[in-house]
């Protein structure tokens, strides 16, 4: 059966307690940047072109020395393995047997060795700047042993303000308080609590367990990433990462081709066109309206990579088209993940690659290089107006 996302979706709301559905779900303030990834996307109409003999269609690509049947990766997304049990060990298995990247958070729950120990094809890493640089050089020197590409989030110099998290009862209600909430709101999903509450090992942030410890909560984490994420980091910072990080660097978080020729002037050999899933600044562009100006800029220097909404293999079609050579799934995979474990992961990841094809047998393209502005009817700019082409 086709995969559905909004099918996922909806399991993933009907099987997660209501705090963590809408950890997942959330954006920043009003969450206007959120909905606007959606529908940028959205409005890019695709050029159809007929004829064309589309019988062999190839969407392999190489990227970062690798060679991968799609131009497509499994984003970092904080806690995701608190949707499946040791789900982040499941989504990167998934993504191994699909021969695509998995990319690690720093705050995810399975560790780096764990996902290592669970898969045989290394996977990517994804951290932040943090305050306390000795444990920076540890959790890098982690990387090297067990990870290709380093993916170093930007866009998170403070932490944004999730009213969402402060209504569902993820933040703001300390101690015993918060607690009870989510142990109500757990209490009315029994499926998830015995699932992956409540059986096997204890949920803790697994790579941060030598800063906080076996015993940390939702609030020591919220309290941790305010105290440690190092709002002072500038492109000189750099340095210091490359130092201790010798495989290829991405920058993720830029949406301005201003930043992007930093990144690049800085070493970096790759970028994120992202805005944190909307988490972070509420008004920033939608990725889809910034990726233009951003990959006209560097596009050919370095890996353009991009995120933000992409719920199909169509979705993915309209950013390589905008300029992306790949790109990164967010909520997409956790959904699946959350609702299908392991075997929704790669129902999802097959149907991603389903789609794109799809999208380029009718839109009369035959390899991934064949896709570009030209495969687009209207193309989003980054200043919000629209061009036909
Ligand atoms: C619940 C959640 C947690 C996230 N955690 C991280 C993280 O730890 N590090 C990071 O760089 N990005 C994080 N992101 C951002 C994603 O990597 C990605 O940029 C974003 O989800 C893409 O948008 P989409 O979910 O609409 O596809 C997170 C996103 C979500 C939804």
């Amino acid at each position: 059966m086709p995969v559905d996302h909004q099918q996922l979706r909806e399991r993933a709301r009907r099987r997660l307690p209501h705090f963590l559905f809408h950890y997942i779900e959330g954006g920043a303030y009003d969450e206007l940047t959120l909905r606007a990834n959606r529908s940028a996307l959205q409005s890019v109409r695709l050029r159809q072109r007929v004829m064309c003999d589309v019988s062999a269609i190839d969407t392999t690509t190489r990227l970062f020395g690798r060679d991968m049947p799609l131009p497509l990766a499994l984003g970092p997304v904080g806690l995701a393995g608190m949707c499946a049990r040791r789900g982040e060990v499941k989504a990167a298995h998934a993504a191994e047997r699909a021969g695509i990247p998995f990319c690690l958070s720093t705050v995810s729950v399975c560790d780096m060795a764990e996902v290592a120990a669970g898969t045989s094809t290394l996977f990517w890493f994804q951290l932040y700047m943090i305050r306390d640089r000795a444990f920076m050089v540890d959790l890098l020197a982690q990387a090297a042993r067990h990870c290709t590409v380093l993916l170093f989030t930007v866009d998170m110099p403070v932490a944004a303000t999730r009213h969402r998290d402060f209504r569902s009862g993820m933040s703001g209600a300390p101690g015993l308080r918060g607690a009870l909430r989510r142990g109500f709101h757990a209490a009315l999903r029994p499926g998830w609590s015995w699932r992956v509450g409540l059986r096997g090992r204890p949920h803790v942030l697994g790579n941060l367990v030598p800063v906080l410890g076996r015993q940390a909560g939702t609030e020591d984490f919220a309290a941790w990433i305010m105290r440690n994420f190092d709002p002072s980091v500038t492109w000189d910072d750099l340095a210091f990462v490359r130092a201790h990080w010798p495989g290829p660097l991405v920058i993720k978080g830029v949406l301005d081709p201003d930043d992007a020729e930093a990144a690049v002037a800085a070493g970096a050999d790759g970028i994120v066109v992202s805005n944190h899933g909307g988490r972070q600044l509420d008004g920033a562009p939608a990725t889809a309206e910034a990726l233009p100006a951003v990959a006209a800029r560097v596009g050919g220097r370095v890996t353009v990579l991009a995120d933000g909404g992409v719920r199909s293999g169509i979705d993915l079609f309209r950013m390589l088209a905008l300029g992306a050579d790949g790109v990164l799934l967010g909520r997409s995979w956790v959904h699946a993940l959350a609702a299908e474990g392991e075997r929704g992961v790669s129902a999802l990841i097959e149907g991603f690659g389903q789609d794109l094809r799809a999208a380029m047998a009718m839109t009369g393209r035959r390899r991934l290089t064949d896709i570009d502005c030209g495969a687009l009817i209207r193309v989003p700019l980054h200043d919000g107006e629209e061009t036909s082409r």
